[in-house]
């Protein structure tokens, strides 16, 4: 007789995501030219490195407040409070370590086996892998293209008549990561208000709030609308704004009730965030931090311009331009294997992009495009392009 398998199921399950797939087929191979991530090719700027190699070197090297050092989360609290305009208290702000550990964090919070998570998608593959690991059925929702009107659009009735009585949570990310489609603050008052109703917690993934193309500090926040008690987890990082996506350091603002649940949870997920790394982003929080987003933020523009300067003389692939991010996700007339495609991209055209198929769970839809990174030197972004281009013209 077998033993029973301890493992459980949806672990067995796990895939590997499309952007690993392609990825791993040309990481670190100076030849392929790497769209892929979404990071900018930009490395973490000076003030903030030395902020950390002085805090490191002053021997910041032992176990801290599990929830992040108190400076950093005041920090935090008066940096929401100054970009989206409504104050908000240090007792609501955890820094877990990576953005990516706040959304577990927040799952861990309110989902138990059998439930499920509505996820407005084309969606960041690791945010429904990280659902199913938690044991929910992450069912997503997926925005409509909207190419008469040039945006993506979010069909509210659809997303609530995915909801049944399991429902936990809605995920929602915008700025979106591929698309860049941004909800309005009409449209997030009327999932709160519907969330209220049901007893459904909304886990609002900003992690790119404040890479806008607007002229405003911030996207419509739900931090503004909600009430501190409302079950509401919003999810921010430094990854993005300042150049520190390997640094895994981010947060989640939660309400206050949950902060010993937070602490409880810091200390058991990974006993806090790298003491010496809190250091460095307490220094991105500095006025030479916000001069520092303002440069990177110029960059991401130029990049979007670059883009549709190429989009412009392409009759086969087209965009829908984003609000926020800095990815384009870019759909390929005639294409059906998005990864297929993008494998024999890195083989053959030296470049890097990640497959449409990452970004949904089997959705035929999201197969025809390509997301690419634009947050990169423009010479070598209008490189990758040509290549991609050239790439298109032989399916
Ligand atoms: C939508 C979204 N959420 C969260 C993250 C994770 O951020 P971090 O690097 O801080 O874990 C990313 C990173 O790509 C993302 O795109």
């Amino acid at each position: 007789m077998t033993a029973k398998d301890p493992v459980r199921p949806q672990i067995r399950s796990l895939d590997l995501s499309g952007i690993t797939k392609v990825s791993m087929l040309g990481l670190g191979n100076g030849e392929v030219l790497p769209l892929w991530f979404g990071e900018t090719d930009l490395a973490t700027p000076p003030f903030i490195r030395d902020a950390a190699t002085q805090a490191l070197e002053d021997g910041k090297t032992f176990y801290t407040f599990a929830r992040g050092i108190p400076k950093l989360r005041q920090g935090i609290a008066d940096f929401l409070s100054r970009t989206t305009g409504t104050p908000i208290d240090m007792a609501r702000v955890t820094v877990p370590g990576a953005a990516m550990l706040g959304v577990v964090s927040a799952l861990q919070c309110v989902v138990e086996s059998g439930d499920n998570i509505v996820i407005v998608s084309p969606i960041w593959p690791n945010i429904f892998q990280a659902a199913k690991i938690a044991g929910a059925e992450p069912r997503l929702v997926r925005l409509e293209e909207d190419w008469n009107g040039g945006r993506w659009r979010l069909d509210l009735e659809k997303l609530f008549d995915a909801c049944d009585t399991r429902t936990k949570a809605f995920f929602l990310c915008s700025p979106g990561n591929p698309t860049g489609w941004m909800a309005t603050a009409e449209e997030q008052k009327q999932i709160l208000d519907f969330a209220r109703r049901r007893g459904i917690a909304i886990i609002s993934d900003e992690v790119y709030g404040t890479l806008i193309y607007d002229g405003t500090p911030h996207a419509p926040s739900l931090l503004s609308l909600a009430e501190p008690e409302d079950a509401l987890f919003v999810i921010g990082s430094f990854s993005k704004p300042w150049a520190m996506t390997g640094w895994r350091i981010g947060w989640v603002v939660h309400p206050p009730s949950l902060e010993t649940a937070f602490s409880v949870m810091a200390q058991a997920n990974n006993t806090g965030s790298t003491h010496f790394a809190q250091y460095g982003a307490l220094a991105a929080l500095s006025p030479q931090g916000d001069s520092f987003r303002g440069q990177l933020l110029a960059r991401c523009a130029k990049g979007m311009e670059v883009v549709s300067n190429f989009l412009g003389g392409q009759n086969r692939i087209r965009w829908l331009k984003p609000d926020g991010a800095f990815y384009g996700f870019l759909k390929v007339d005639g294409l059906s294997d998005s990864l297929k495609f993008a494998q024999d991209m890195v083989r053959q055209a030296k470049v890097g992009v990640s497959p449409g198929c990452a970004f949904s769970l089997g959705d035929p839809r999201d197969d025809s495009f390509l997301r690419i990174c634009f947050a990169q030197d423009a010479g070598r972004l209008a490189e990758g392009l040509d290549r991609i281009a050239k790439a298109v013209g032989k399916i």
